[in-house]
């Protein structure tokens, strides 16, 4: 048993996707959220600015005296999580081999799609990380950058976000994909619209499939939250507090608590 918090951190509010699963699938535990607001969005960014983000992200977190840290952001997963994993010495899990071993479980034509921001597409993470699970498997990729500020503005149903979404995944459609991974923090809101567009195709959700491996995790380690422990959640931001606490709650739903503004 360990009672200390789980540190989660994201570009800004997305990652609350992962947060939210988390909270759902382990209610004892105790969560300690950083949304970097103020530098979103990573997407758009390089590797090097990516990583130093992270790591700073990452120090913040250590300080609440977490037990384990999840990378709640594809981005920084897929360009930071090495340099991460070199730098500190606790547990820390990235999004995108849960979303990738659960692409290859689920497909049975073994073509898999993977839509994300450009420097997750770019990075090539999610290709790799699925041949390493299945060598013989077809990956295509598309990036979609739009799709991050639609979600942000709680544009989740509108007609142009279904016009935008149709325009990204029209390709999908002739390399007769059967499993498409969300592969950004955003697109788990986007999933009715994207059901809607491709019926026949599984949607892989990273942020349920990150908060399986979290829970095995914990209770191979044997470091689950002691029962009924009851302590509050914690959530910051880095700017626009304000921001977090109008569209928190698409997110979080009944999970929702006011975050705080800090600095790094
Ligand atoms: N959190 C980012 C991701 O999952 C999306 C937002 C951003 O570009 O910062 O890739």
């Amino acid at each position: 048993m360990d009672n200390k918090g789980i540190g989660i951190f994201d570009s800004g509010l997305g990652g609350l996707t992962v947060a939210k699963e988390i909270m759902e699938m382990l209610p004892d535990e105790q969560i300690f959220y950083l949304g970097d607001t103020a530098r979103m969005p990573y997407g758009s960014k390089t590797k090097e600015t990516i990583i130093k983000f992270s790591k700073e992200n990452t120090a913040f977190l250590l300080k609440k005296n977490v037990k384990m840290i999840v990378v709640a952001c594809n981005t920084a997963s897929a360009l930071a999580l090495k340099e991460l994993k070199n730098e500190f010495e606790i547990d820390i899990i990235g999004v995108i081999e849960a979303g990738a071993r659960a692409a290859v479980e689920a497909t049975v034509n073994r073509r898999i799609g993977v839509i994300g921001t450009r420097a997750t597409i770019a990075s090539g993470a999610y290709v790799d990380a699925i041949k390493k699970y299945d060598s013989r498997a077809k990956v295509f990729t598309s990036a979609a950058p739009l799709l991050v500020p639609l979600v942000e503005e709680g544009w989740l149903s509108n007609k142009e976000t279904e016009s935008i979404l149709r325009h990204y995944l029209a390709g999908f459609g002739p390399k007769k994909i059967d499993t498409l991974v969300l592969g950004c923090t955003h697109y788990p809101l986007l999933k009715p619209l994207i059901k809607k567009i491709m019926p026949k195709v599984t949607v892989i959700d990273s942020a349920r499939e990150i908060a399986r491996t979290v829970r095995a995790m914990l209770e191979a380690r044997d470091m689950t939250a002691k029962k009924g422990a009851g302590r509050k959640s914690e959530f910051f931001v880095t700017d626009t507090p304000a921001q977090f606490n109008k569209v928190g709650r698409f997110f979080l739903k009944k999970f929702m608590v006011e975050a705080k503004k800090v600095r790094l």
